[in-house]
C-alpha cells in the first residue's frame, strides 16, 4: 500500500504561508500584491482554472482582476495590452491564460510579459534562470511536484528520477529542477519516441508521468518501492457520472498504487499544489518590486 501524498492538504498549507506573509506585508503599510488575468475567448476549461486562480488569490489577500476578451481579438490589441499591464506599477503579476485562438501566437504573447511579472515562468529570460540555477519565478506544475516531494521528506539526491513527458510547462522545467543543486536527482526525460520505455520507467526512484494519456503508466513499468507523480488530467467518458465523465490521471492508479511507496491521487495531487506556487510567485512579484 502506498502512502497517498495530498496535494490538497500540502496546497492549503502553503497557501497558509503565503497568506501570513500578505497579511504581514500589509501590516508594514504595502498594498496587497495584484495578479492580472487574461483570459481570451470562451473555452470553458480556460474558464474554470481563471476562476479557481482569482479565487484562490482572493482566499490569501492576492489581489487580481481577470480581464476577458472575445476570441476574435486581434494579436497587436493583445501585444498592446500585454504592454499597458508591464507599465502599470500596480501590476505585480500577469499570467495569460493558454491557449490563445490559433491566429494568435502564443510565443509572441509571452515574450512581451516584462519578466519581472512572469509569474508562469513562461518567459524566456525566466525559462533561462531556471536551467543555470538563478533565483526567479518557479514553474507552477513542476514546482508544486518539488515542493510535493520536499513536504513528504522523499530524498532525491542521487535518486534517479524518471520523467515521461518532454513539454515545455513540466518536462523540460521538471528536469531542471530536479537536476539543481540540492534535488541533485540523476534526470532521464522519456518522450514518444523512447525506445522500451517501459524499461527506462522500471529503474525510476522517481517516476513523473506528464504525457496526457490515460492509464499510460501501468503496473510493469514501477519498479517496487518507486515514488509515482502523476500530471495527467484526462476526461473518460463515464456513464454513472452525473457530468457524463470522470477525471484520470496518466498512471493506472488502481494496479500501480499497491507497487508503489508515495503515489499522488488524481484528483487532488499535483493539480492544487499548481495554484499555490502561483501565489507563491506572485508574492515574490510584488516583494522585488517593492525592493
Ligand atoms: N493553461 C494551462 N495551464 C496553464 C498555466 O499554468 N498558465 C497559463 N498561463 N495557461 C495555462
Amino acid at each position: 500500500m502506498a502512502h497517498l501524498i495530498d496535494g490538497k492538504a500540502l496546497s492549503a498549507q502553503i497557501r497558509e504561508e503565503v497568506k501570513q506573509a500578505v497579511t504581514q506585508r500589509t501590516s508594514e503599510g504595502h498594498r496587497a500584491p495584484y495578479l492580472a488575468v487574461v483570459l481570451v475567448g470562451e473555452d470553458p476549461a480556460s474558464a474554470s482554472y481563471v476562476r479557481g486562480k482569482a479565487k484562490a488569490s482572493a482566499e490569501v489577500g492576492i489581489g487580481s482582476d481577470t480581464m476577458t476578451y472575445p476570441d476574435d481579438i486581434g494579436e497587436n490589441e493583445l501585444l498592446d495590452i500585454v504592454k499597458g499591464l508591464n507599465e502599470d506599477p500596480e501590476v505585480d503579476g500577469i499570467l495569460v491564460q493558454l491557449p490563445l485562438p490559433k491566429h494568435i501566437d502564443d510565443r509572441k504573447v509571452i515574450n512581451a510579459i516584462d519578466p519581472k511579472k512572469d509569474v508562469d515562468c513562461f518567459h524566456p529570460e525566466s525559462v533561462g534562470n531556471l536551467v543555470i540555477g538563478l533565483d526567479g519565478f518557479q514553474p507552477a506544475t513542476p514546482a508544486g511536484i518539488v515542493e510535493m516531494l520536499r513536504r513528504s521528506n522523499i530524498e532525491t539526491s542521487g535518486k534517479h528520477c524518471v520523467i515521461i513527458g518532454r513539454s515545455n510547462i513540466v518536462g523540460k522545467p521538471l528536469a531542471n529542477l530536479m537536476l539543481k543543486k540540492g534535488m541533485d536527482s540523476t534526470v532521464t526525460v522519456c518522450h514518444s519516441r523512447t525506445k522500451d520505455l517501459p524499461s527506462i520507467a522500471r529503474q525510476a526512484d522517481i517516476l513523473v508521468a506528464a504525457i496526457g494519456w490515460a492509464n499510460f503508466v501501468t503496473a510493469d513499468m514501477v519498479k517496487p518501492g518507486a515514488v509515482v507523480i502523476d500530471v495527467g488530467i484526462n476526461r473518460v467518458d463515464d456513464e454513472t457520472r452525473e457530468r457524463g465523465y470522470r477525471l484520470v490521471g496518466d498512471v493506472d492508479f488502481e494496479a500501480v498504487e499497491p507497487i508503489a511507496s508515495h503515489i499522488t491521487p488524481v484528483p487532488g495531487g499535483v493539480g492544487p499544489m499548481t495554484i499555490a506556487v502561483l501565489l507563491q510567485n506572485t508574492l515574490k512579484a510584488a516583494v522585488d518590486h517593492s525592493a
